[in-house]
């Protein structure tokens, strides 16, 4: 695997870029910062190059990848039958943190979309996935370059950690940005559907286009409730050790705590600055102060407490207000257990 760094201005130098590119075009894979996570590219017309993708994580067939392009143009150019919603929404929010579910023109190798009718279609905005975009000049096909399951990588170490000598290339862009995934938003019908909440809120969402609905499925703990984003089913952003997500604050993670030291267990808190300064008599990280700083965060703190210097991770809830939605939504699928008040 190759490993591109950024000058100094933050930009990757012509070469380099020319060179990522050329991977790409060849049918090979690249993994490159987004303003969410990294993602792992490949050709998105090209069903061997994507098969790489699916090979490389682990991730599995059924699953369907994003394609990531540099222009709305681009972008219009896979998809058909769009709402006139979609055109206010790409004006509003793109290119950022949102992906547009809609209906495949056929352009995309047939296992971008995983047999689906319908493709999911972004617009980054990190100037090098742009950059890398421009250059390539094809589609790419980008789901989050972790090995499938575990946490999705916002540094370029995560990437390496997982997949180092499975994959061509990784531009090292430094930390992403927002650190949760795109909001993932179904636009086949009247009124778009939240797959999965991201980077934009459902309430940002609202201003601009009214009413949203949320896929039911996400709210609910009954298994017979298929979620239509078929990667919200999966296993997901994992750590190393069992996780307890705990209501109540500060005070029941304290409770927790004491309980499970009594039983000789090492015990990690993943929680707010407020909470950490609180707690005793366990490993802590803090997840920062804003919920912008917690999604930030999160993955990081998912994958720094290891096996073998704890035991269990516990880590508080938080308010389901803008990118909190996002940030419980990925808490409840790591968490192996949920407590509440
Ligand atoms: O922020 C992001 O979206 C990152 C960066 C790299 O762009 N990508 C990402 O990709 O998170 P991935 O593959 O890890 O997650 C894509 C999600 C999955 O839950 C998948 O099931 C859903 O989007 N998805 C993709 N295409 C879909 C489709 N046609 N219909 C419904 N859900 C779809
Ligand atoms: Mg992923």
């Amino acid at each position: 695997t190759k490993r591109w760094k950024l000058e100094k201005n933050g930009k990757l130098n012509e070469a380099m870029l020319l060179e990522a590119a050329e991977i790409l075009k060849a049918g090979g894979t690249v993994a490159f910062p987004t303003e969410t996570v990294y993602g792992l590219g490949a050709d998105a017309t090209n069903k061997n190059a994507v098969a790489e993708i699916f090979h490389a994580k682990g991730r599995p067939q059924d699953n369907p990848l994003i394609a990531h392009v540099a222009t709305k143009e681009q972008l219009l150019d896979l998809v058909e039958d769009v709402p006139d919603y979609v055109y206010k929404l790409i004006d509003t929010f793109s290119p950022g943190p949102i992906t547009y579910v809609l209906t495949s023109n056929g352009s995309c190798a047939e296992n971008v979309t995983a047999g689906l009718s319908t493709v999911g279609v972004r617009i980054p905005s990190h100037p090098v996935a742009i950059a890398l975009l421009k250059t390539c000049n094809i589609p790419v096909a980008a789901p989050s370059a972790n090995l499938s399951g575990k946490p999705s990588p916002t540094t370029a170490n995560h990437v390496w950690e997982d997949l180092k000598g499975r994959i061509a290339g990784l531009v090292d862009g430094g930390p992403t940005g927002v650190g949760v995934e795109s909001t993932v938003i179904d636009c086949t019908q009247a009124i778009p559907v939240i797959l999965r909440p991201g980077g934009i809120s459902r309430e940002e969402l609202e201003e601009v286009v009214g009413k949203v609905i949320v896929d039911p499925a996400l709210a609910s703990t009954d298994s017979t409730d298929k979620p239509k984003a078929p990667g919200m089913k999966y296993t997901h952003y994992a750590p190393e050790v069992p996780m307890w997500l705990l209501e109540g604050g500060s005070e029941k993670v304290q409770q927790v705590v004491e309980q499970l030291a009594t039983k000789g267990e090492r015990v990690g808190v993943l929680a707010s600055r407020d909470t950490i300064e609180k707690i005793e008599g366990a490993e802590k990280i803090s997840l920062g102060e804003s919920l912008e700083d917690i999604a930030a965060n999160l993955y990081e703190g998912l994958r720094r407490f290891k096996q073998g210097e704890v035991d269990i991770i516990l880590c508080e809830t938080y308010p389901e207000i803008g990118i909190g939605q996002a940030i419980m939504n990925r808490l409840q699928k790591a968490a192996t257990k949920y407590i509440k008040e």
